[in-house]
């Protein structure tokens, strides 16, 4: 107690001090919180901002009809705009020519919705200009500009009026992609990922996580989604050692989605890659090859044999003297759409005999691939007897790998494999093998145990 009150006298002047901070704080609070009510008060809309909503948004407005017979409703919503993102831009930073004197009491045609939309494109450059260009060469934009009436431009997307802050966790359904791919997101929201999202918000990959948002190139083209899966799963190649012998060669040969959807139809993806860089091979503009050349060696629409292929390839090298075209396998799925039914690891392929036996069915499938000019994938159906035939070994690197640098026991393995030849006793051999050293291990370190 005596402390206390020493203490308190020893205080006292600082208590003084204490009481004129806080007084100047409250101050500082109070016009802080003033500059805040400000702010929010920016949050109303500008005196020209309210003219223009003096008609749109009222009753009176009245829906606008194109000449292709659509209704445009000429109603915005003062409040949801308000709420947007874009509530401190003004109507007139995107609609220069509608505060001229006829507007609104002359009707203006209008050909489409569409066409509406695509006049503002650029509108968005000078505020965003890293989304338009990660858009620029999507897959998308080069469709709007091939002319395509379906693919997005950024109001299909976002909705300018409206728009609310990416870091908002929206129901799955509000993601602008499931307008247009509604297969794809039914597919999805009942998937592993999709199911995850709902249940507990933000970790779960939406389309974006996969595909991004703005830069989207064809899904089969180039390795970006297997790498944006192994972003969020780090240890994949790890856990998959465990069972999966070489699981980084495996992830390299075959799709995730291959084995984490259980029930999908498999095929043999021969992609034409650079023989010197091992890049894809983008057609060029102008003057392609891959449809001419294919239909020259076929003419029917039959799938190429083995040396219709051959002579594809040669005549293909002929015209392309600077990047010579070798093939490099993978195995996929058969449709896009199944590559959104992921399932619980539970579920996944684990059989190795699935793959590695004579006629195995993802075998049985086989296309010839490369990317379009227009960022799409080009493919041409192969007889699936080229992949058994050893002349084509040649130009099939790194899967069934003859003819490449890696030729170990079990690259000649795979080969035997496909050729249905004592497949399973060879398999089990090299298994083991392989396991041998794990093995003596393992037991040498149970002996050292018991022996303690
Ligand atoms: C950030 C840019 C932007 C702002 C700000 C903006 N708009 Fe728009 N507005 C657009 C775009 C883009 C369209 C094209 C239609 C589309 O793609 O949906 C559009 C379309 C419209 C339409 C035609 C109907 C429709 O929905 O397509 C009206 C009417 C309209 N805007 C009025 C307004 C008014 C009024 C304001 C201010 C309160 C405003 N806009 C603010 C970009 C903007
Ligand atoms: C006097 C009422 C009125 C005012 C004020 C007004 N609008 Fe309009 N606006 C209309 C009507 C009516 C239409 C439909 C005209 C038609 O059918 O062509 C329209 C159409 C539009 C369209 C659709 C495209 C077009 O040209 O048809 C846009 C965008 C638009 N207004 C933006 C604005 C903006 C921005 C402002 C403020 C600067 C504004 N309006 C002020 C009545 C008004
Ligand atoms: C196919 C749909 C789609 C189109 C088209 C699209 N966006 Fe986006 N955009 C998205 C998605 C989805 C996100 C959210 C990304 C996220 O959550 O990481 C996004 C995010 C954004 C952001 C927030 C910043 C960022 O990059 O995360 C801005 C700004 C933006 N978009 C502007 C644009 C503009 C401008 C265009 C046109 C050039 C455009 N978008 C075209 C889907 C689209
Ligand atoms: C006059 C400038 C301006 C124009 C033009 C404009 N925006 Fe914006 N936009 C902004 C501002 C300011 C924000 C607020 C957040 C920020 O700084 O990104 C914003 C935010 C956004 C966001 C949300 C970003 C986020 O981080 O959540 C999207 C999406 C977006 N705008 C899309 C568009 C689209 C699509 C267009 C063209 C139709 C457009 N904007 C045109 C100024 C503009
Ligand atoms: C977990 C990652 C992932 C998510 C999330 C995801 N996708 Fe995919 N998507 C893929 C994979 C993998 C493929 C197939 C790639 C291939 O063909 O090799 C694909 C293929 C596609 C294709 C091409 C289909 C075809 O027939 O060739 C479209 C379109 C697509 N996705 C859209 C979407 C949309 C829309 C969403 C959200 C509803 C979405 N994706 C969510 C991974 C994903
Ligand atoms: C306005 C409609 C529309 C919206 C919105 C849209 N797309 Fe698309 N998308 C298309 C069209 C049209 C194609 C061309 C191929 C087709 O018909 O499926 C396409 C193609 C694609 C492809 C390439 C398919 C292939 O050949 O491999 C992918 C991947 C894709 N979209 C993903 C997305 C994602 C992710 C979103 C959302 C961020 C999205 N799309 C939003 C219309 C749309
Ligand atoms: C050869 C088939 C196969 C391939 C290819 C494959 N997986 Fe798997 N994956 C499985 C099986 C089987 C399991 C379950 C293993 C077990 O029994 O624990 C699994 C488990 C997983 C798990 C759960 C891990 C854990 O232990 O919790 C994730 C995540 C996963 N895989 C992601 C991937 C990704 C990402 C890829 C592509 C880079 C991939 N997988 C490629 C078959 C495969
Ligand atoms: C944005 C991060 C993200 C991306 C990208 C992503 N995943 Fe996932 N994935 C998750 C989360 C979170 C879960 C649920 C929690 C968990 O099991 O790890 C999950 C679950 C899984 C599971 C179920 C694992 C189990 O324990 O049963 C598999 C299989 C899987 N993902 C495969 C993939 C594949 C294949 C891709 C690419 C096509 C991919 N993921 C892309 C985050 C992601
Ligand atoms: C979905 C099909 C698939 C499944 C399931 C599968 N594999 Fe494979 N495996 C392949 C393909 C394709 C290759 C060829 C990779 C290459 O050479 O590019 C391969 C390669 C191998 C190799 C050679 C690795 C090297 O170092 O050269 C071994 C060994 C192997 N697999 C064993 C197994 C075992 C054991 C299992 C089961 C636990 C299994 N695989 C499951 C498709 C599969």
């Amino acid at each position: 107690m005596k402390n206390f009150h020493k203490m308190r006298g020893w205080n006292l002047p600082l208590f003084k001090n204490t009481m004129m901070i806080s007084g100047l704080l409250c101050l500082v609070l109070f016009f802080a919180g003033s500059a805040h009510a400000a702010e929010a008060e920016a949050a109303e809309l500008g005196s020209e901002d309210k003219a223009c909503q003096s008609c749109h948004d009222s009753d009176a407005i009245k829906a606008k009809i194109t000449e292709a017979g659509e209704s445009l409703s000429m109603r915005i919503s003062t409040q949801a705009f308000l709420a947007s993102m874009h509530n401190e831009t003004s109507c007139t930073d995107c609609h220069e020519d509608a505060d001229g004197k006829d507007h609104g009491k002359v009707s203006v045609p209008m050909k489409s919705k569409r066409d509406y939309r695509l006049s503002f494109q650029d509108s968005c450059t000078t505020c965003h200009k890293k989304s338009v260009a990660e858009f620029k060469d999507s897959v998308h934009a080069i469709l709007v500009k091939e002319g395509s009436d379906k693919a997005p431009t950024c109001s299909d997307c976002h909705n300018p009026h409206t728009v609310r802050s990416v870091k908002l966790v929206e129901p799955i359904a509000n993601v602008p992609c499931a307008n247009c791919h509604k297969d794809i997101f039914k597919a999805y929201s009942q998937d592993v990922h999709g199911l995850e999202r709902v249940a507990k918000g933000k970790s779960a990959p939406l389309c974006a996580d996969c595909h991004k948002s703005h830069a989207i190139q064809a899904a089969s083209l180039g390795d970006g989604i297997r790498d944006a899966c192994l972003t969020c799963h780090k240890d994949a190649a790890v856990q998959h050692e465990v069972w999966l012998p070489n699981s980084r060669l495996h992830f390299k040969s075959i799709e995730c989605q291959v084995c984490h959807a259980p029930n999908a139809q498999r095929r043999v993806n021969l992609r034409m890659v650079d023989s010197v860089g091992g890049k894809q091979l983008v057609e060029q503009e102008g003057a392609p090859r891959f449809e001419r050349l294919s239909k020259a060696v076929d003419g029917t629409d039959r799938n190429l044999n083995e040396s219709e292929m051959r002579g594809f390839l040669k005549a293909f090298n002929l015209e392309s003297p600077d990047n010579k075209a070798v093939l490099s396998a993978r195995l996929e799925l058969s449709s896009g759409l199944e590559a959104h039914q992921l399932s619980t690891k539970d579920l996944a392929l684990k059989d190795c005999q699935v793959c590695h036996r004579a006629g195995a069915a993802p075998f049985s499938s086989v296309i010839l691939t490369m990317a379009g000019s227009n960022g799409r994938a080009l493919r041409q159906g192969i007889d699936n007897k080229v992949l058994t035939s050893a002349t084509s070994f040649d130009s099939l690197r790194g899967f069934y790998a003859i003819g490449s640098t890696r030729i170990k026991l079990l690259d000649y393995l795979l080969v035997l494999v496909i050729l249905g030849v004592l497949c399973v006793p060879i398999a089990h051999l090299t298994v083991n093998r392989l396991f041998k050293a794990k093995r003596d291990k393992l037991r040498s370190e149970r002996q050292q145990a018991s022996t303690k």
